[in-house]
């Protein structure tokens, strides 16, 4: 049987660090505010670096961190929704910075959830003996579809990217269960337009095209805490674990207040739950790479962990993958 393993994770975010007083300077808002419906304190935005330079930034450090060269990677696949171009994806920019020559390449959309939908992605071909090295990618440069003069979603977002390099192994358990949901029909919660059908080429159809992210927060947050819930029972269910025998969970990063109810529903004491929302605020796909590495780097996993990833997101979607470290 084999096993998809995380072996290699990096992250990279902006250097610009934008504090919840300075968006005061922005919009009608407070840390006091932010910090006490959120848990967010600060966020990086990017000044002129787009998702390919984060992406490839997070992944040049997994790779190193796995010991490989770009030549050893099978296959790319980058989970956004604020990719640079719709084509060339992410991914294949990132192949070619890297200079991955061998490796297949291509995005993958799944909002918030999308790190999760590519891990599980990566695993199947990985099983299926296709391929044995996968670099899998969130990245986001959400900053750049944010309407920054509405304060009920520009408070929320930021910029950054995280990676992890899967592996082919035999020995090793690495992911054990994962479980994708979709409901397309709540996918007004949470949108961020694309280019209009129009008539471009008539006056009328070269109207201004301004994407922006747009959401129904309390629907969003009612989803978010049904979901987490439910997918985290799944994973549970599916490999006979109990809550017991998991050492983390690391959710991803929206609002600390979803965590905390989800936690509570899940019967899993909040201890186990990841945060550093308050440092990056919510980088949608990048959010659960940046966590695992920075757990990683800390040294805070150890091996033989049982962790689950579990995320959600625009579609709507959720997912989680339960894995041994
Ligand atoms: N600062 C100050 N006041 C604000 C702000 C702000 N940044 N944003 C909204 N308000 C005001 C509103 O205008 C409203 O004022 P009113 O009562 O005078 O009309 C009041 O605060 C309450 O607004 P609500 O929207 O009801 O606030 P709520 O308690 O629901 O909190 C929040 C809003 C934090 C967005 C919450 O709904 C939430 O976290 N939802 C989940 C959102 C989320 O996680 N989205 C992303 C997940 S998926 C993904 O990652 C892509």
């Amino acid at each position: 049987m084999r096993h998809a393993t995380i072996t290699g994770t990096g992250s990279y975010v902006p250097e610009n660090v934008m504090t919840n007083d300075d968006l005061a300077k922005l919009v009608d808002t407070s840390d006091e505010w932010i910090a006490s419906r959120t848990g967010i304190r600060e966020r990086r935005i990017s000044t002129g670096q787009n998702t390919s330079d984060l992406a490839y930034e997070a992944a040049v450090r997994a790779l190193a961190d796995a010991n490989l060269e770009a030549a050893d990677i099978d296959l790319i696949i980058c989970a956004t929704i604020t990719p640079d171009s719709f084509m060339p994806s992410v991914a294949c920019i990132v192949q070619d910075r890297l200079g991955a020559d061998k490796a297949a390449a291509f995005d993958i959309t799944a909002a918030c959830t999308g790190m999760i939908y590519a891990m599980v992605t990566a695993e199947k071909f990985i099983a299926s003996g296709m391929y044995q090295k996968v670099l899998v990618i969130g990245a986001e440069t959400l900053s750049k579809v944010l309407d920054w003069e509405d304060r009920s979603t520009c408070v929320l977002f930021g910029d950054g990217a995280g990676a992890v390099v899967l592996s082919a192994s035999e020995h090793k358990k690495g992911i054990m269960a994962a479980h994708l949901l979709s409901d397309g029909s709540k996918q007004s919660l949470l949108t961020c337009p694309a280019v209009p059908l129009s008539d471009l080429y008539s006056k009328e159809g070269k109207r201004n095209f301004n994407p922006v992210i747009a959401m129904q927060g309390q629907e969003v947050f009612k989803f978010a805490v049904r979901t987490v819930t439910e997918n985290i029972n799944a994973v549970l269910r599916d490999t006979s674990l109990k809550a017991e025998d998991i050492q983390f969970i690391i959710p991803h990063q929206a609002n600390r207040r979803i965590i905390e109810q989800a936690a509570k529903f899940c019967n899993v004491p909040i201890e186990k739950f990841y945060i550093n929302l308050d440092r990056f605020g919510n980088t949608s796909a990048a959010t659960i790479g940046i966590a695992l590495d920075e757990m990683a780097q800390n040294k805070e996993l150890k091996q033989g962990d049982k962790i689950i990833l579990v995320g959600f997101g625009g579609g709507m979607t959720s997912g989680a993958v339960l894995l041994e470290w």
